[in-house]
């Protein structure tokens, strides 16, 4: 960044909070309090997610601006590289007595013209039925419901998870106790994490939501779009009920 541009956005940033500060008459007891709780989210490490849940909607939503493929969301603070390359027939990893219930995902990948894209890279990361993700749960096996895939000829894939629970921030820590302090719920609405990359092609980084699904109007990240809802469908089988939804991704060309 510029001088100038540092200095422009910095200086606006300060001048709002010290608007802020005089409309509501801050004062120093509760100006050592907000001290203290930026300190707290220094030391519990919970800078990536505070910033997040709070602003990152709006850094997405410059961004979107300028997409030319499908709708993209937010990243959020929970994406680890290096999720093992699954083969067909797509699962997701899970444990052999996983909870949930079974979604049947068929995705397709095509480009602005409507025309289907192969192997394209699809990362793909989720909670599992009791809203935990692996790694930031480390009682969770690494990697769990954590997997990458490829488009086949046809653009298309078929990958095979669990409905994800909501997810609810954690509130134990400072953005919990915010949250808590300001009288705001803590949920996101269950959702699906993509990466989705393909040589000469942008790359989509999007989540997708179930219609209906709880907390999908009120997420506290902010980050659900009317174009990223998934309508569920639950299958009656021999084996018991699952679901399917299906999902089609734009890639706009680089
Ligand atoms: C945030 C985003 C997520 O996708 C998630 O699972 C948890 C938190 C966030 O915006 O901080
Ligand atoms: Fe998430």
């Amino acid at each position: 960044m510029s001088t100038d541009r540092t200095g422009n956005i910095v200086g606006k940033m300060i001048a709002a909070i010290n608007a802020v500060i005089k409309d509501e008459k801050v004062s120093y007891s509760e100006y050592k309090a907000s001290t203290g709780w930026l300190i707290s989210v220094g030391e519990q490490n919970e800078w990536p997610l505070f910033l997040d849940v709070f602003f990152e909607h709006a850094i997405e939503s410059v961004a979107a601006e300028s997409n030319r493929g499908s709708q993209s969301s937010i990243q959020g603070p929970y994406f680890i590289p290096g999720a093992p390359e699954l083969s067909i027939p797509y699962t997701m990893p899970m444990r052999d007595d996983e909870s949930g219930d079974t979604l049947i995902f068929r995705g397709e990948v095509v480009d602005q013209e409507g025309a289907p894209l192969a192997d394209v890279l699809l990362d793909m990361w989720q909670a599992d039925a009791a809203g935990e993700y692996s790694f930031i749960n480390p009682t969770l096996p690494d990697y769990l419901f954590r997997g990458k895939i490829r488009t086949d000829e046809n653009g298309r894939f078929t990958l095979r998870t669990i409905v994800p629970a909501p997810y609810e921030i954690p509130k134990n820590g400072p953005t919990g106790a915010l949250l808590a302090a300001a009288g705001w719920h803590a949920w996101r609405p269950a959702h699906l994490h993509w990466i989705i990359a393909k040589e000469g092609y942008e790359s989509l980084t999007t989540q997708l939501y179930f219609e209906n699904g709880q907390w999908t109007g009120s997420d506290v990240a902010n980050a659900v779009k009317p174009e990223l809802l998934l309508s569920l469908d639950k299958i009656e089988a021999q084996s018991g009920p699952h679901f399917e939804t299906s999902y089609k991704f734009t890639l706009g060309k680089v």
